[in-house]
Parts: C-alpha cells; sequence; structure tokens
C-alpha cells in the first residue's frame, strides 16, 4: 500500500496527543523531521523547516517558548508571540503538523527532573545566562520524546545551543539524526533573531558592529594572522566603535575550538569566533567558525 503524499495540516497541543500521533507516523513508516522553536518566526526559522521539508515525509514544527531557560531578569514575559502569523508562514514552507504545548502541559506541577551537559554548556551563553542550557536541553529532550524524530534541525545561529544538544543526542542514546543549518542573515548582514524587533532603528543599526567584528577577525586570519589575542582585538574594534554612541556593552567575545569549545591560543584547526553584545537592553549573539 503507498500512504498519501501529504498529509492534511494539523495542531497539535497536548503533549500526550503528539506522541500518539508521531508514533502512528513512525509505524506507518514515514521519516519524520521536528524544528523546534519558540515562535516569532523569521527566515532564519523558514530556511530550516525548507532545509526539514527536504529531508523527511513530515515535517512537524514545535513553538514553545520554553520557560526553563530564561533567567529571572531575562525577557520571558516579553518574548514576542505571534502563533496565527508563525502558523501562517510555517505552512506556506509545507509543514505537516504544527505542535504548541502550554507550558501547564510542558512542565506539570511538580515537575524536578533536568538534563544537564556538562562541559560543553559552562562557557560563553552558559557562563552568562546560568541554567539556560539545563533549560534549553531539558525541553529538547522533551520535545523528542514527545514528537519521536527520525531528523531534527537546529540553527548554526545558536553555536554553542547547537553543540550542547549534539552532545546530549550522542550521550543518551536519542538515535536522532541533528542537523545544523547555517546562519541565515538579512541583506546587510545582521544575522536574524526573534529579538531583532525590541532593536530602534538607531540600535539597529549600532547591531552591525557584530557581523563587522566577525568580518574584521575573518580578514585578519585571510591576512595570515593565527594569534587568538590578535583575531578577538580586531573583532573587538568595529564593537567598541559602536560602543562609543553609547549603549553597546560586549557581553563576552571568545574564540574556541570549533568541537569542543576549548579554549583556543592559535588558530591550528577550526575555531568558533563567538559573541554576545548587549544593544541597549536587547543581548544579541552571533558567531563565525575560523577555518585556518
Ligand atoms: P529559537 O530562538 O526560536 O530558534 C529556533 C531555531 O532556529 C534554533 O535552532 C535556532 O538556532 C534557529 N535560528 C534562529 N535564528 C537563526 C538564523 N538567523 N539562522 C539560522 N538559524 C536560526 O533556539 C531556540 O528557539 C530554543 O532554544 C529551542 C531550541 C527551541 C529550545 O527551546
Amino acid at each position: 500500500m503507498t500512504l498519501p503524499s501529504r498529509l492534511p495540516f494539523e495542531i497539535i497541543r497536548d503533549p500526550a496527543a503528539m506522541r500518539a500521533r508521531a508514533e502512528d507516523l513512525r509505524r506507518d513508516g514515514r521519516r519524520v523531521a521536528v524544528v523546534p522553536t519558540m515562535g516569532a518566526l523569521h527566515d532564519g526559522h523558514l530556511t530550516l523547516l525548507r532545509r526539514a521539508r527536504a529531508m523527511a515525509d513530515v515535517v512537524i514544527l514545535t513553538i514553545f517558548v520554553n520557560p526553563t531557560q530564561f533567567g529571572p531578569n531575562e525577557d520571558l514575559s516579553r518574548y514576542p508571540r505571534d502563533e496565527a502569523g508563525d502558523l501562517a508562514k510555517a505552512r506556506a514552507c509545507g509543514i505537516d503538523l504544527a505542535f504548541c504545548p502550554t507550558a501547564e502541559a510542558m512542565y506539570p506541577a511538580g515537575s524536578q527532573t533536568f538534563v544537564e551537559v556538562r562541559e560543553l554548556a559552562q562557557p560563553l551563553c552558559g557562563a552568562s545566562r546560568p541554567g539556560h542550557f539545563a533549560g534549553v536541553a531539558t525541553v529538547v529532550t522533551k520535545l523528542f520524546h514527545v514528537t519521536r524524530p527520525h531528523v531534527a534541525l537546529f540553527g548554526e545561529k545558536d553555536y554553542q545551543q547547537l553543540a550542547v544538544i549534539r552532545r546530549m543526542t550522542r550521550d543518551l542514546d536519542f538515535g536522532i539524526e541533528i542537523v545544523g543549518v547555517p546562519i541565515v542573515r538579512e541583506p546587510d548582514g545582521l544575522a536574524m533573531s526573534s529579538r531583532n524587533v525590541y532593536l530602534s532603528p538607531a540600535q539597529r543599526a549600532q547591531a552591525l558592529a557584530l557581523v563587522n567584528g566577525l568580518g574584521a577577525a575573518e580578514a585578519a586570519l585571510r591576512a595570515g594572522e593565527r594569534d587568538a589575542a590578535a583575531l578577538l582585538a580586531a573583532a573587538r574594534a568595529p564593537i567598541e566603535a559602536a560602543a562609543a554612541d553609547g549603549g553597546v556593552r560586549i557581553d563576552y567575545l571568545e574564540l574556541r575550538d570549533a568541537d569542543d569549545l576549548s579554549p583556543v591560543a592559535v588558530v591550528t584547526r577550526p575555531a568558533v569566533l563567538a559573541m554576545a553584545v548587549f544593544v541597549g537592553t536587547t543581548r544579541l549573539i552571533d558567531n563565525r567558525v575560523l577555518k585556518p
């Protein structure tokens, strides 16, 4: 018997219903891809969905603003939410199913189990956002269990998150293929982010300092520079120039091994230049892998 090529679109909110549906899909022999998101979809997210569409029979989008990955002074309550707009955009990319649970359904009263990835979650965003990656690893584990995918796609924009999820998937024998998708940028180079909507026009201009910093470091590498301190100085210059106008502050700017995120002093193999920069109260991240 041949299966119908496409399923009618469906929104599921209940985790148990989602798991039952996912198990049916697997039993029918369909290859399932999942793209976890927190919504406020932009072309970065949609690129993941299109990539998923090309890799699987069934594409599941998850939209869940996960409270456990936000710190007490972060933007959980004001995080942009637009479910109807998100579903319209995602359906245009050919998704089959959207899983949009409530926080109460994902974390019923009494929840107390977390997934912790150790070394990889310590530096960079892990240092400035304590508990963030435990929240991410926990929710991604739950989303994996509920959607039962063969393949899951994540953006390289969140480089450390991707590394943490790859590690967790191996360490805990999830048996899911993890696919990383290159950073999608605005025409002027700013990495797309749901948080870009927080930026005023002046801050939007200042935010270009991040990608300019990455470009400056890449240019220095191309000119033969291999010393981490010199590469970081090159990356820092445009950001400090923007900071001179006020309201811009570097949270971190580091060069680390592209695989295990250990510190790098001299670039002899691929290294990731990763940064988090506050523009006003908005914290932006960006990165580039430097390949000698
Ligand atoms: P969110 O920030 O909504 O991002 C969802 C996915 O889109 C992530 O894999 C992220 O890396 C990817 N993404 C975001 N901006 C991108 C860009 N400009 N180019 C390429 N990919 C991009 O990341 C999360 O949600 C959450 O932490 C989540 C994994 C859903 C767990 O709650």
